[in-house]
């Protein structure tokens, strides 16, 4: 099975692919995480998209791309959820070819949906443990002791991104970019929307009937 989520920046895709890949043991590809990843590692990769991150613009397709091609290989044998990939046309045909080289498809590109006055909301509340990625929300889901993870009992961040300048770049960047795989994925038949207001745990449950619907 392979799923993806999409939808605008901090609607909760991040928040939905922890639940979901417990729940039907998927492997997660979180294409930002590895990003901040690698910049948090200050490696070569992470020099290069750092100020893509930074700007709220996409990093360039071929590095996205190296990424992508080496996790597909290590997991054709596994359940994938992509959370923040593909974002571009070019990122979403390039999926398509990879996977049908190792004879698969999307099954699901499930779209959470949300106003962006509460998608703000939810991003400027957001803190996350640069160590294990664990994401909280100081007003929705605040960790057990006031800014430190509950897993790893280290300090939480705010990410770099979440200002508000660059988040008004981002949510440009989806309505240019990303935004056009809704009509992409209505064309392949595997498109579905599920309203993301409601608690982490309420838009849990329709992502997953969504998912049951689908395996039957
Ligand atoms: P990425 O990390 O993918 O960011 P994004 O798409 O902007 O989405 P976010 O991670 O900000 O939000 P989310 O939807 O995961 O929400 P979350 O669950 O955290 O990408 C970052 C950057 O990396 C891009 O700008 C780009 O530069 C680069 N990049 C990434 N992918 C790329 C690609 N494919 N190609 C090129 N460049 C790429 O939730 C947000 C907050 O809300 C949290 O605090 C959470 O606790 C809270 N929350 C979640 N659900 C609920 C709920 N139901 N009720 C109340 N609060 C909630
Ligand atoms: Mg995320």
């Amino acid at each position: 099975m392979m799923l993806l989520l999409l939808g605008p920046p901090g609607v909760g895709k991040g928040t939905q692919a922890d639940l979901l890949t417990q729940k039907y043991k998927m492997v997660r590809f979180s294409m930002g995480d590895i990003l901040r990843d690698e910049v948090t590692m200050n490696t070569s990769i992470g020099n290069r998209v750092k100020r893509y991150l930074n700007q709220g613009t996409l990093a360039p397709d071929e590095l996205v791309f190296e990424i992508v091609d080496d996790f597909l290989i290590e997991n054709r044998d596994t359940n994938v959820l992509f959370d923040g990939f593909p974002r571009n046309i070019n990122q979403a045909m390039s999926l398509e070819k990879a996977l049908a080289r190792l004879g698969l498809s999307i099954n699901l590109a499930l779209e959470l949906a949300l106003s962006r006055a509460e998608i703000v909301r939810r991003m400027t509340n957001r803190r996350y443990c640069t160590n294990c990625g664990r994401i909280y929300n100081i007003l929705t889901n605040p960790p057990q002791k006031d800014n430190f993870c509950d897993q790893c009992r280290l300090p939480l961040s705010s990410r770099d991104d979440d200002k508000e300048e660059i988040i008004n770049k981002r949510f440009e960047t989806y309505e240019d970019q990303t935004r056009p795989l809704v009509d992409y994925y209505k064309t392949l038949s595997v498109y579905r929307q599920i309203e993301a207001s409601g608690t982490p745990q309420e838009v849990f449950e329709k992502a997953s009937s969504m998912i049951n619907a689908l395996t039957g």
